[in-house]
């Protein structure tokens, strides 16, 4: 089964095409034009103007992919939400009207789910599955029991851990996206000179918070001021903070599998393209002789052929929806 998917939830506009076979899935091709450049002058993303870009950018990535009359192509997947309404609708719009077309099937996908299923990329993980999801908007810990089968078994209670790195960036005056920027500038510094909260570590269950964390963060920058030009404290705050946030991370992905006794753990969202968070949480799970999962780098962060991957497999099971009707679902949730 050969399908089209698109992508258009925040800054990011992406298409691809991805194959699957019994239940085996290959990326035929996969395009991402990126927004950051624009929205670093504004410091973050400005949703109508993501919206705009998205419309400029999405009919020549499209002519470029695939033919005009959709052949070869045997179904369509979107992004539905959650994400940005605005941009969003570029992504469903387009999608709609090339499914209406084309008379092929249109796979409604929420992000979410295709940060999980970035794992099937040249993988196959074994059920139970315990994923880790760590995005920009969603730090969540859910249980898949099967393809579809998603249990919620904990979340951030405030800021999400993307969503903690951005903040901390643009704290130190570091560029947007924030969380690739502080990972760069961890590596040069010692994990060990600040001790930063690890919060909810006391608590017996999945849930999360980080605005604590941030906070903390907030006050060392301001009781050292004058240090804020010496660019090895920087990376000693950077290298801290990140210490704090992937330690907690771990250790409460690492509780949970106790509990659930998952065959498989795995990374999903943005912030799975994080250097010590994908080497720590290998590492941690090896040790303790489960199966880790890690999404290919490339499919880390926002793309069209995760969300590929989850239309096929919600193809394989019969959902579709009106390419007439359908609309977005900016909060929709796992
Ligand atoms: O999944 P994603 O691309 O978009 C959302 O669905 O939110 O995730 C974006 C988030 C941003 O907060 C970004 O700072 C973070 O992922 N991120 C990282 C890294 N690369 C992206 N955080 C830590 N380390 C990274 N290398
Ligand atoms: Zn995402």
């Amino acid at each position: 089964m050969r399908i089209f998917a698109i992508e258009s939830s925040c800054d990011e506009t992406a298409v691809a095409i991805l194959n699957g076979v019994d239940g085996v899935l290959c990326v035929e091709s996969s395009l991402i034009r990126s927004q950051i450049d624009i929205h670093t002058i504004y410091g973050g993303v400005v949703p109508e103007v993501g919206a705009r870009q998205h419309l400029e950018m999405i009919s020549p990535m499209i002519a470029r992919m695939v033919r005009p009359d959709g052949a070869g192509i045997d179904a369509i997947a979107v992004t539905a939400g959650p994400g940005l309404a605005p941009a969003l609708r570029v992504g469903v719009e387009v999608a709609k009207t090339l499914a209406w077309a084309w008379r092929k099937p249109l796979i409604p996908v929420c992000h979410l789910e295709g940060h999980i299923y970035a794992n099937w990329i040249d993988s196959v993980p074994e059920f139970p599955v315990l994923a880790l999801i760590v995005s920009g908007g969603h730090t969540e810990l859910v249980l898949m029991r099967d393809h579809g089968n998603f249990e919620r078994l904990g979340e951030t209670l405030d800021d999400a851990a993307g969503e903690a790195f951005d903040k901390v960036a643009r704290m130190m005056g570091l560029p947007y996206p924030g969380g690739p920027a502080v990972d760069r500038l961890a590596v040069q510094g010692n994990p060990k000179a600040f001790t930063f909260p690890r919060p909810m570590m006391n608590r017996d269950d999945a849930m999360f918070s980080f605005s604590g964390l941030k906070t903390a963060v907030l006050y060392e920058l301001r009781k050292n001021e004058s240090r804020m030009a010496d660019e090895s404290f920087r990376a000693d705050i950077a290298a801290s903070f990140q210490e704090a946030i992937v330690e907690t991370l771990v250790e409460k992905t690492m509780r949970t599998a106790w509990k659930c006794m998952p065959k498989s753990i795995i990374l999903a969202g943005g912030v799975a393209a994080n250097a010590q968070l994908r080497d720590r949480l290998k590492t941690a799970t090896e040790d303790r002789g489960m199966t880790m999962h890690l999404p290919p780098f490339q499919y880390s962060l926002d793309n069209a052929a995760m969300i590929g991957a989850a239309g096929y497999f919600r193809a394989v099971r019969g959902i579709s929806a009106d390419p007439l009707t359908l609309v977005v679902d900016p909060n929709q949730d796992i």
